[in-house]
């Protein structure tokens, strides 16, 4: 009994010259939504973009935007990404000092806010916002580049999350990112995980349909 897998498109790895025909791309070759990595180069070691872009990239998809914050003092933006455009806001439990705080902050502000969990975080992180929560991202990379190799001790804690929400009684959505193929993504996903982010599993491609394809149906 299989959940139906999405799957999320990194802009990470895209031809940022070249952005709008690249998210319409992805979206005309079957993304489900468009993940966009905010980096500030503290939370972790690289920089990317921010709200502006994101408001460009509202104006060309009709697909959610699902922004994933790798960015320390993530209270002073959130409404800012909101603003933007931004359908999901996902902040990461360790830049977060209240957690619980924020997570209704995003909520106000207009959009599903979600917690992000590096691979090294236990997940008692989210055990006290499971009832406000709508979104749950495990990495499977360490945070930081687009095309590093998926952690297997990641696996496990998939299945307990799973378990988890399940147990909880919401609709919690599960998404894990970093390191997801075509030829892991059903050992690691199974059916289990909900939104798969794909950075160079798509847009390292050639053709994204098929990319896409292979990754939606990947057992
Ligand atoms: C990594 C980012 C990911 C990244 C995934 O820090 O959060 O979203 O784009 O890229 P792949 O799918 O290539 O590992
Ligand atoms: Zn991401």
């Amino acid at each position: 009994m299989g959940r139906q897998r999405k799957i999320a498109p990194s802009i990470l790895s895209a031809d940022f010259a070249r952005l709008a025909e690249e998210v319409q791309a992805a979206e005309k070759a079957g993304a489900d939504w468009i993940h966009f990595d905010v980096m500030d180069g503290r939370f972790v070691p690289n920089i990317t973009v921010g709200p502006l872009v994101l408001e460009a990239v509202r104006k060309v998809t009709k697909l959610p935007l699902d922004a994933h914050l790798m960015i320390v003092e993530p209270e002073k933006y959130v409404g800012d990404f909101v603003k933007a455009g931004a359908n999901w806001v996902t902040v990461h439990a360790e830049a977060s000092v209240h957690l619980d705080r924020l997570l209704h902050q995003i909520k106000e502000a207009g959009a599903k806010c979600g917690v992000a969990l590096n691979p090294a975080t236990p997940l008692s992180a989210v055990d006290h916002v499971l009832g406000t929560v709508d979104l749950i991202l495990l990495m499977t990379v360490n945070p930081g580049f687009g095309g590093q190799k998926f952690i297997e001790s990641c696996i496990p804690k998939i299945r307990e999350l799973r378990r988890k929400i399940d147990a909880s009684g919401r609709e919690i959505v599960l998404e894990i990112d970093g390191g997801v193929k075509a030829d892991n993504i059903g050992r690691v996903a199974g059916s289990d995980v909900d939104v798969v982010v794909a950075g160079s599993a798509v847009f390292g491609q050639k053709d994204y349909g098929s990319a896409i394809r292979s990754l939606r149906n990947g057992a």
